[in-house]
């Protein structure tokens, strides 16, 4: 029998996380009403999304090659990147998730990807904005978004993100990079 969402996530994360998860799904349903996305979708794919953000870099390896998942250089030398697509992996096999959107929304929160959907860039960006975060620029995002700028709002949150990473020494993925092109371009 299927486990449901709650014991799906608690297999996996501590009360903490899924309290973020939970923040993220209701960030994710609000934004997809303002911004045409699929609120119901981008709840689900918001509180799912980090469900396999703590597995051991070990594990997170072992699935993405059981699952064949592309290990990208990134991948390979910080497992942790590979959270969203094996992630993804375990809401469809596990919970029995099969809206293709929702796990492509799941699977790209960590890095964007390019031609992304407004559902996946919704659940990337109540991640980065949820109440529970505090990191500089983020009411900058926020005030953004609430003036009605997602693109804009979307674009300073993959700055922050790449700002982050280089100040933490991690590397950044180049599919970030090519994203942040994407929204730097002029329409
Ligand atoms: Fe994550
Ligand atoms: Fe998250």
């Amino acid at each position: 029998m299927r486990p449901d969402k709650w014991e799906f996530l608690s297999r996996y994360l501590g009360w903490d996380k899924i309290e973020h998860c939970k923040r993220v799904a209701a960030t994710a349903k609000e934004i997809a009403s303002r911004f045409g996305a699929d609120p119901e979708r981008a709840e689900l794919a918001g509180l799912l999304h980090d469900v396999a953000r703590d597995l051991a870099p070990e594990e997170i390896l072992r699935l993405a090659g059981e699952h064949g998942i592309m290990v990208t250089q990134v991948g390979r030398a910080s497992p942790v990147a590979l959270h969203g697509a094996v992630g993804a992996v375990l809401a469809r096999n596990e919970l029995g998730v099969d809206d293709e959107e929702v796990l492509l929304a799941i699977s790209s929160h960590v890095t964007g990807r390019r031609g992304w959907t407004r559902l996946e860039q919704v659940v990337y960006l109540a991640d980065k904005v949820e109440p529970g975060r505090s990191y500089p620029g983020v009411d900058e995002i926020r005030n953004m978004l609430a003036a009605g700028d997602f693109r804009g709002a979307l674009r300073q949150a993959v700055i922050a993100s790449i700002s982050y990473c280089s100040k933490a020494g991690c590397p950044v993925d180049p599919e970030t990079v090519v994203v942040l092109g994407e929204l730097s371009r002029l329409e």
